[in-house]
């Protein structure tokens, strides 16, 4: 139901932001705003009653709904940023693109250590972006307790990199 809610809200832009990518556009989700309740409670629904002490977000899209998941769970929301915007002490981690590379930073006191850390973006494809911020995380002390995300693109074989980290990878929408 939410998944086919989600994939009729999506909209395919081909050839952006290359040739040859159909990016998946969720500004299209943000304009309804039942649909953005009812991922956040999917999400919810779907946690159970795990334990969450924080949720950190993936600048920028995991802000969307990141930060909502946080308030709904009654938690704080730990914001993961590109390198040169956190204006506090931060530690940072480098990661490969496939052209080049890019750097993701935290505050160093984001949380306490053995703090359980849900991951949030909004769309995993590689698995390369969260996969460097759930480095980050186990290099802050933290225990990456579950991720989730709205958009999975299963055919590029991102959760194979992240379930060693955790098993509870929730994706609403799985393409
Ligand atoms: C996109 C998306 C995820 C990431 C997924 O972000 O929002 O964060 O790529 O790709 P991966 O699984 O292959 O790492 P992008 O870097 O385009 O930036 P944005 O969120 O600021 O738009
Ligand atoms: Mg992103």
């Amino acid at each position: 139901m939410i998944e086919q809610q989600i994939k009729a809200a999506i909209r395919d832009i081909p050839d952006f932001p290359k040739p040859g990518i159909v990016f998946k556009d969720i500004t299209t989700i943000l304009k309804d705003h039942a649909l953005c309740e009812s991922i956040v409670n999917a999400f919810i629904e779907r946690l159970g009653n795990k334990q969450i002490d924080a949720v950190a977000g993936i600048e920028s899209r995991g802000f969307l709904f990141g930060l909502t998941l946080a308030n709904q769970l009654g938690v704080p929301f730990v914001p993961i940023r590109k390198a040169g915007k956190l204006p506090y002490s931060v530690k940072q981690k480098k990661y490969d693109l496939e052209y080049g590379s890019a750097v993701i930073e935290m505050h160093t006191d984001a949380f306490e250590p053995g703090a359980h850390i849900l991951l949030h973006d909004d769309l995993l494809a590689t698995g390369g972006t969260v996969m460097a911020a759930s480095e980050l995380i186990h290099d802050m002390g933290g225990h990456v307790c579950g991720f989730t995300f709205i958009v999975e693109l299963g055919f590029l074989g991102g959760r194979e990199k992240i379930v060693p980290v955790s098993d509870e990878v929730i994706a609403l929408a799985v393409y």
